[in-house]
C-alpha cells in the first residue's frame, strides 16, 4: 500500500466530534509525546503485540536506509502495555502528518491499569504498507537498528527510549527485551557475538 496516509487517516474519523479522548502510545510516545494532552495513564489493549516491523523512512532513518521502527501486529490473546494520551481532536492533524509513513487510525478499547476501560485511538501500520518489514532473526534487526538513524535521531535511542519506558511501567515485553540484548551484544562488539550469548541462528524476536 503506497498512498496519503494523511488524507486516509482524515477520511476514517472518529472521536473528532467529542471535546476529548484517548490515545494509546506503544512506541515513541512511552517516552516522548511531542503534542499538549490533558492527562496520561498507563494502559493495556488486547490482541495486539509490539513488534519492531515497521520501516522508518523519516524518522529514524532515511528514505535510502530506512530504519526499525514498532507497529502492532493482531495476534489472539496477547495484551500490549502502553500509555495512553487524553487528547483534544486539534492534535490529531500534526499526528497525521508525523506519522505519515504507513501508519492508520484505528479504534480500539483500552484498559487502565489504575481501572476502568474506555474507547481510543492508535496509529498501527499494517503489513499491506510500502514500509513495511516484518520480522527477521533477532541479531539482524539488532544490527539495523544499531547502524540507522534519521532525523529524529539514532535509531537505537528509539528502541532504549521504548524499553526504559516499558521498564518504568513495570511491563514485561518479550519482544523489547530480546531487541535490547541483541542490540547491547551488537554495540559491545564481534567477540561478544561469537561468545555467544545470542544463538548463531536467532529465531525471530
Ligand atoms: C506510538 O505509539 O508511539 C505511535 C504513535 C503513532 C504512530 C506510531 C506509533
Amino acid at each position: 500500500m503506497s498512498v496519503d496516509t494523511i488524507a486516509i487517516n482524515r477520511q476514517r474519523g472518529a472521536f473528532e466530534e467529542q471535546a476529548s479522548f484517548w490515545l494509546f502510545g506503544y512506541g515513541s510516545l512511552l517516552y516522548k509525546a511531542g503534542f499538549p494532552y490533558l492527562e496520561c495513564r498507563p494502559a493495556t489493549i488486547r490482541g495486539w503485540s509490539r513488534r519492531f516491523w515497521q520501516g522508518s523512512h523519516d524518522h529514524r532513518g532515511t528514505p535510502d536506509a530506512p530504519g526499525r521502527v514498532a507497529t502492532l501486529v493482531e495476534e489472539a490473546g496477547a495484551v500490549c502495555t502502553g500509555m495512553a494520551y487524553r487528547v483534544t481532536p486539534e492534535v490529531l492533524e500534526p499526528l497525521d502528518v508525523r506519522e505519515k509513513n504507513g501508519y492508520l487510525r484505528f479504534t480500539t478499547t483500552l484498559t487502565f491499569t489504575d481501572g476502568g476501560t474506555d474507547q481510543g485511538l492508535v496509529y498501527i501500520a499494517t503489513e499491506d504498507n510500502d514500509a513495511f518489514l516484518g520480522p527477521a532473526p533477532a541479531l539482524d534487526m539488532a544490527q539495523h537498528i544499531a547502524r540507522s538513524a534519521g532525523p529524529s535521531g539514532p535509531n537505537r535511542d528509539y528502541l532504549v527510549g521504548v524499553a526504559a519506558a516499558l521498564e518504568r511501567l513495570g511491563a514485561e515485553d518479550t519482544h523489547v527485551a530480546t531487541l535490547m540484548q541483541a542490540l547491547q551484544e551488537v554495540e559491545a562488539g564481534p567477540e561478544t557475538q561469537r561468545a555467544g550469548r545470542l544463538p548463531a541462528r536467532p529465531g525471530t524476536a
